[in-house]
């Protein structure tokens, strides 16, 4: 149902959790980073949709090599607030990886379900190499083994939201990084 009640909307913000200023740091540290790591070789990012269009376009602004962009969607099922298991693919990329280097950009890495099997289907199709940064992490709430290469914040088990995160598909234009009051 849609949300109109702008004071329900703002109570259910609990807290920040990480701030404009503290993204916008860590952007520049991995910008660099992933400039040095990948200079003079075919880059391809691979965002996920949609949690991750807001980090893919601040991290793709913020990386100073060529480089271009592809889009996944997957769809994992929940029951509120936790993963249930299930990941379909529901946007795959059309063109040949072959030639390329991906880095996988994600939002966030929960139970990893959703990840391992995009991981897995993009290794099938043979990339020169793959790796994955994620914007955040929560390890404590791990079902399936799965290590991104690069982490910009690890957080604790609490639903969050904002920089591209939703609930229930709102709160993704938070600029900022945010505790959900359940
Ligand atoms: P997985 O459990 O690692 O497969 O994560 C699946 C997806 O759940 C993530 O890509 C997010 O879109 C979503 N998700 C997991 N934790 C949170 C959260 O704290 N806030 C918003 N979305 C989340
Ligand atoms: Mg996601």
């Amino acid at each position: 149902m849609a949300l109109t009640d702008v004071l329900e909307y703002k109570s259910k913000i609990r807290r920040t959790l990480i701030t404009q200023e503290q993204i916008s740091e860590k952007l520049k540290e991995y910008g660099e980073l992933i400039s040095e790591e990948y200079s003079g070789k075919p880059l391809l990012l691979v965002s996920i949709l949609k949690g991750a269009f807001i980090f893919l376009g601040d991290i793709s602004r913020n990386i100073t090599i060529p480089h271009e962009i592809a889009f996944m969607a997957a769809q994992s099922y929940f029951e509120g607030t936790s993963s249930s298991g299930t990941v379909n693919i529901t946007l795959d990329i059309a063109q040949d990886i072959s030639e390329y280097n991906l880095l996988i950009v994600e939002d966030i890495i929960d139970t990893g379900r959703t990840l391992k099997v995009i991981f897995e289907r993009l290794k099938e199709r043979h990339p020169l190499s793959i790796k994955v940064i994620t914007l955040l992490d929560k390890p404590e709430r791990r079902v399936v083994k799965f290590e991104p290469d690069y982490t910009l914040f690890t957080i604790p088990d609490h639903f969050v939201i904002g920089y591209g995160l939703d609930c229930g598909e709102y709160y993704r234009n938070l600029p900022y990084i945010a505790e959900y009051q359940e």
